[in-house]
């Protein structure tokens, strides 16, 4: 059977997920955010987790490459975060929107719901995206906070 691009992307998207700001800083030194929900927990010991990132990505250079990187899974007052580091080749970093990290300095985005400051395991081959799997070094959770949902190709707050 012949599948539909459209019609499966469509389906794929009424998986609920969270957002997350990938986040990394490039062999320049010019931090970097990119949105995804591919982001996944992989394993507790040793304490893995992955996301997948576009082949075709203007950053796929920085990310594949970058030996450290944090995930930050944004909260639901934080979807203007989303939309402005998902537009094309525009991922350069607002200072006033990070610190960075304690390992390996990976910008944590502030008041996200939960960062992982994470080092690259393996990556992997995954048709049009690259599997990166990361080990994690450090996390920083904010205990309190709902968070931001994509369903469906729209942004959602849980009831
Ligand atoms: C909700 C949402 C989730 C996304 N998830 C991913 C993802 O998991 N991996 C990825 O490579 N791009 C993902 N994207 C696309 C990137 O954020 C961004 O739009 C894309 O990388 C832009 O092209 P560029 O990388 O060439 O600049 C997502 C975008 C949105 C809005």
């Amino acid at each position: 059977m012949e599948l539909d691009v459209r019609e499966l992307r469509n389906a794929l998207g009424r998986f609920a997920t969270g957002v997350c700001l990938i986040t990394a800083v490039t062999e320049e030194g010019e931090a970097l955010a990119l949105t995804a929900n591919s982001f996944s927990s992989v394993s507790l010991d040793p304490p893995l987790v992955l996301w997948n990132l576009q082949n075709n990505s203007e950053v796929f250079g920085a990310y594949s490459g970058a030996r450290n990187y944090a995930i930050n899974v944004l909260a639901g007052n934080q979807q203007e975060l989303s939309s402005r580091y998902a537009r094309k080749g525009d991922h350069l970093l607002d200072p006033e929107h990070f610190t960075p990290g304690e390992n390996g300095g990976a910008p944590i985005i502030h008041d996200a719901l939960v960062s992982f400051e994470c080092s690259l395991d393996a990556t992997h081959p995954g048709g049009d995206h690259l599997i990166i799997v990361g080990r994690v070094d450090a996390m920083h959770v904010r205990p309190e906070g709902e968070p931001l949902v994509f369903f469906s190709g729209a942004y959602r707050a849980l009831a």
